[in-house]
């Protein structure tokens, strides 16, 4: 791999990566400080990153690095003891951090949505997931009850179940971690989010799942214009969706631009001993769309 920032193929692809001129980032975040324990530990300090409509961004970097805690302030839901010490978010122009709890809940689950790792954890197990579901449909669409239960169905088609009439009967345990994902998702983008944030969302799936469910997010990026911001450790994933990426270390942004251009060229020690990790682990999906790589 001996591409620099400067070739033709780099160049091309930062070319196609780039948001258009002159457009407003859907989220603009500034100076974003995150402090833990009561404030006494700063662990976020000073992040800044842009996404444009439409864009897939990726956020890598080691565990314990801030990742999670970076999106979860762009939902408001900090974990308990976690507190934004500083920092603008800025969404569609709106500043996330003036708003009351109430105007919170016109944005989170509505106009920005998350899915976590660990999608059990975020569903009730005692209710049906069509319940569940319909439960969005209900409060964030105001849709009636007869309504919300064809849109559940549908959506649960849409992400790919296989028989959604049976799975909106289901309890959460009657499912796989896969078909829980796909649940998770369809919550998350009821209300038909402008904003997704999938934090080691497919992390917990197995490969091929794993390749469905971020098919699944190719797809609607192309049928909706949905934005995402992708956290992952796993830089092939990183590579197959992501057009910018920003690369986290304790708590700062050491480098970011287009996946491509970070991933084959990258100009920051850290980036480059995360990629020689990567590569001691044997990952040879991460440069496999190379063109120039291709067999002849
Ligand atoms: N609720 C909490 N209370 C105290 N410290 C926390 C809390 N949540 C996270 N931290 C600390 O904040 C730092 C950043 O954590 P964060 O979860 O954002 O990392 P991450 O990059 O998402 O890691 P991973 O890749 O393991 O998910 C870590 O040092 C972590 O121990
Ligand atoms: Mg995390």
């Amino acid at each position: 791999m001996s591409l620099t920032a400067s070739d033709p193929a780099v160049v091309a692809a930062e070319r196609s990566a780039m948001p258009s001129p002159g457009s407003a980032p859907l989220m603009r975040v500034s100076g974003l400080r995150v402090a833990v324990d009561g404030g006494r530990r700063e662990v976020v300090h000073g992040v800044g990153f842009e996404v444009h409509r439409g864009e897939t961004v990726g956020i890598v970097g080691e565990s314990g690095s801030g990742k999670t805690l970076a999106c979860r302030s762009l939902l408001g839901i900090l974990p308990h003891g976690a507190d934004r010490t500083a920092g603008e978010l800025l969404f569609d122009g709106v500043d996330l951090g003036t708003l009351s709890e109430r105007q919170w809940r016109g944005v989170r689950g509505a106009r920005i949505s998350a899915v976590f790792q660990d999608p059990a954890s975020y569903l009730n197990p005692s209710i049906r997931v069509g319940r569940q579901l319909d439960e969005v449909h209900r409060v964030r669409v105001g849709l009636s009850r007869r309504a919300a239960r064809a849109a559940s169905v549908a959506a649960l088609a849409r992400l790919g179940l296989v028989d959604p009439e049976r799975v909106y009967l289901q309890y959460p345990f009657e499912l796989s971690g896969g078909m829980l994902q796909r649940v998770l998702l369809a919550i998350a983008l009821a209300a038909e989010p402008e904003l997704l944030i999938a934090d080691e969302a497919t992390t917990a799936l197995d490969v091929t799942v794993q390749a469905e469910v971020l098919d699944l997010l190719a797809e609607l990026r192309a049928t909706t214009g949905l934005t995402v911001i992708l956290v992952s450790h796993d830089l092939a994933v990183v590579s197959q969706v992501c057009d910018r990426v920003y690369v986290m270390r304790e708590g700062n942004v050491v480098e970011h631009g287009p996946t491509r251009r970070v991933l084959r060229a990258p100009q920051d020690e850290y980036t480059r001993s995360l990629l020689e990790a990567h590569d001691r682990y044997g990952i040879e999906r991460l440069h496999a769309d190379a063109p120039q790589e291709e067999a002849s």
